[in-house]
């Protein structure tokens, strides 16, 4: 895709957001830090100068809307795959979408989508990854990390965008065979870091806790409670675990 780097920027998805109309084929916006990184849940996205990857790929595929949120655990897939490939180590997923190693947060997933009555008008996946940061600010401390921190590897930071991107076009391509997760659900459930595990199901109207089981096609995460079996669908509740 085209890809349009900046210094500084309020958020790529912002950025994106702004620029899809004048832009008809796919495209990635990468900026070196950001002044306003948004997390998922309306949180915000800690986005320091020099050490991170910020970047949001806009797409505009012919798929039915309900289909779009799958495209975020496509590309946590696809995240999985590059870090094993550049750093030699196995990063795992905690549904649906941040990838974490030794149990911290390496990276995140924030997909955004615009739709009207002709279908899906732009699906825009934002990604933060923390790569060579050295250190955290104190609220995220315990339960960040990166990737150098990991490793002890410094990173040339185009190299792990230019293999995530790569990725995810694989893997968006295996996706677009059957417009869902049915020839990915193997990958996505060998990085699945809560399978076998238990997990809250922080449901508005009903707590539990379960054991979570796999993903079905549709990207929901399968759990056994008290021996029934429910899906879970992104952003209706929310999972820990
Ligand atoms: C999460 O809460 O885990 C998702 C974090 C997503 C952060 C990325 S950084 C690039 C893109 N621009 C944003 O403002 N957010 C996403």
């Amino acid at each position: 895709p085209k890809i349009i780097y900046l210094n500084e920027v309020d958020s790529t998805n912002n950025y994106a957001k702004k620029v899809s109309d004048s832009l008809n084929a796919d495209f990635l916006v990468v900026s070196d830090m950001q002044t306003l990184g948004k997390g998922r849940l309306g949180r915000s996205w800690d986005s320091p100068s020099g050490s991170s990857i910020f970047m949001s790929l806009c797409i505009k595929p012919d798929i039915a809307i309900e289909k779009a949120s799958i495209i975020t655990l496509v590309m946590a897939v696809s995240l999985c795959e590059a870090i094993e490939e550049i750093y030699s180590i196995e990063p795992l997923i905690k549904w649906p979408n941040d990838i974490v190693f030794n149990s911290k947060k390496i990276s995140g997933i924030l997909t955004e989508m615009s739709s009207d009555m002709d279908g899906i008008k732009y699906i825009i996946s934002g990604v933060g990854i923390n790569v060579n940061n050295k250190d955290f600010p104190d609220n995220i401390k315990e339960t960040a990390s990166s990737l150098f921190l990991e490793t002890g590897i410094l990173m040339d930071r185009a190299r792990l965008i230019a293999s995530t991107v790569y990725h995810f076009y694989n893997n968006f391509n295996i996706f677009l065979k059957t417009e869902d997760m049915t020839d990915l659900k193997e990958k996505y459930e060998k990085h699945l870091a809560n399978i076998g595990k238990e997990v809250k199901i922080l449901d508005p109207k009903n707590k539990y806790t379960a054991t979570a089981l796999g993903i079905d096609e549709s990207g929901a995460l399968l759990v056994n409670t008290d021996g029934k079996i429910k899906r879970i669908i992104s952003g209706e509740v929310s999972v820990r675990g």
